[in-house]
């Protein structure tokens, strides 16, 4: 058996990024070694608290940072009509279990990656505030940083926008701050996340293994498949997800590896992950982009995650 990668979770749970910990817990692939809340499909407060009792639900005890009240230079932008006011609306949670452990989330990365005797991945999957920070204020430990698996952006389109997916365009400067930063990329962006897709007969497979947590995950699909529906989608997109199965089960995934550009100006183009697919700037790629999903691997590997939970 392999050793566990050492991860840090970062996220703004947000349904997608509840489900994407519940897979991580559950992969002894895996050693979350602390998990922090960014600001993105709620504030601050809200994306904490849903952390916490995901986390609370799941049993997992790593330390908790708080993420920055707000991106680097960009107004905030909340996702209420997708995620709903709490963030993570549907299913009952259980209450918090424990406290965030005092350093906020850029302080606790760098002591997380300072502490670990072997290089650590970071696993974002909201805007990319916390993890720029992080470079920002620590360059030097980069080499401490194996990868950075993370949802966000998309080659061929946008979400948000028509060309900006809603992690990037949240905090473009620090994606920007990432993406020219030469730590490896791991990009599961739109062409792969909305691919990886669930649905009723999907979630009913998960919600028949019984225990919470299957329960649980069920109800944050069928909350996120009707939302989807509304907006045309065939099935609900379980977006953060697939940059956990980046590093558990990779050969589920189609990837090419693209020099990517992050705009952080214009009217119609911030926040696009401006992707070079043939080749033309004749810079080296900086991300392994994934691009295509097995969906029914995919979903094989939701029903199995839950099936570790009592
Ligand atoms: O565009 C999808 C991304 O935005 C996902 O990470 C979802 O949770 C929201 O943060
Ligand atoms: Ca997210």
């Amino acid at each position: 058996m392999m050793k566990p990668i050492p991860i840090i979770l970062d996220g703004d749970p947000g349904h997608d990024d509840a489900i994407a910990w519940v897979l991580a817990k559950s992969s002894p692939l895996l050693d979350i070694r602390a998990v922090t809340s960014v600001c993105g499909n709620q504030t601050i407060e809200k994306t904490t608290y849903n952390a916490l009792r995901i986390c609370t639900l799941i049993g997992c005890r790593a330390p908790l940072g708080v993420g920055r009240p707000r991106p680097l230079v960009a107004q905030p932008i909340i996702a209420p009509t997708v995620h709903g006011k709490s963030g993570l609306d549907g299913p009952v949670l259980p209450e918090p279990a424990f406290e965030p452990c005092g350093l906020d989330a850029p302080a606790l990365m760098e002591k997380v990656i300072e502490e670990s005797d072997e290089p650590v991945t970071l696993v974002p999957t909201g805007p990319l505030t916390n993890v720029a920070a992080l470079l920002l204020n620590r360059p030097d430990l980069k080499p401490r940083i194996a990868r950075i698996s993370l949802m966000g952006g998309g080659i061929a389109y946008g979400n948000w926008t028509p060309a900006a997916e809603f992690n990037i365009l949240v905090d473009p400067e620090a994606a920007k701050v990432v993406f020219e930063s030469g730590i490896p990329l791991t990009m599961a962006g739109l062409d792969v996340t909305e691919k990886a897709l669930v649905f009723p007969e999907d979630f009913e497979r998960v919600r028949a293994v019984g225990n919470r947590v299957a329960q649980v995950v069920a109800d944050w699909l069928e909350f996120f498949y009707g939302f989807h529906r509304s907006l045309g989608y065939p099935g609900a997109p379980v977006h953060d997800a697939v940059a956990v199965a980046a590093l558990i089960r990779p050969e589920i995934l189609t990837t090419k590896d693209l020099y990517v550009a992050i705009e952080t100006e214009g009217d119609y183009c911030k926040g696009t992950t401006v992707g070079d697919m043939y080749g033309v700037t004749g810079k080296a790629p900086n991300a392994t982009c994934i691009l295509d999903i097995d969906r029914k691997a995919f979903v094989d590997l939701l029903v199995e995650a839950v099936k570790q939970y009592d």
